[in-house]
């Protein structure tokens, strides 16, 4: 298996508010840092959002870390983050739990940001 290097680089990390995410970018800011980090997430309710809120604060004290409140799905916006910032890396965990959720609209999904790679 060949290994990335992060450094210089431009990461996007999708749902950097949730658990994953949050500590992918933590690490990375740690272990990385002349890598820039943008990192997006909805903040949507499935679970308590203050817990969201309280792993962003962590993470914008990185000078290295940007966040973005928005939806993967939204094309315009993802559109928009790849014209500005140039991100050669993406890590895309964007996901929703359960099932009724995966019916609504706006919902997910890696496929629709995968479309634009
Ligand atoms: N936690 C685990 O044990 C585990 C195990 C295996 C795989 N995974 C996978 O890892 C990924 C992340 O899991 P997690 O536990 O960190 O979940 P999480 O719910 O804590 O984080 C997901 C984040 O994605 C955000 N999100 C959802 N839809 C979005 C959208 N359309 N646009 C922007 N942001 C959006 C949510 O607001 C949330 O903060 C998922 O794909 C999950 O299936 C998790």
């Amino acid at each position: 298996m060949s290994t990335v290097t992060l450094e210089n680089k431009t990461i996007l990390v999708t749902t950097a508010a949730g658990f994953i995410g949050s500590n992918l970018v933590k690490r990375i800011c740690q272990e990385a840092p002349s890598a820039t980090v943008i990192g997006i997430d909805n903040m949507n309710a499935y679970y308590d959002v203050a817990l969201k809120e309280f792993r962003l604060k962590e993470l914008v004290q990185y000078p290295t870390f940007t966040f973005i409140k928005g939806n993967i799905a939204d094309k315009e916006l993802i559109t928009e983050l790849f014209e500005k910032y140039k991100s050669s890396v993406v890590v895309n965990l964007a996901a929703q739990a359960g099932v009724q959720f995966h019916h609504q609209p706006g919902c997910l999904c890696g496929i629709k940001l995968g479309r634009l790679l």
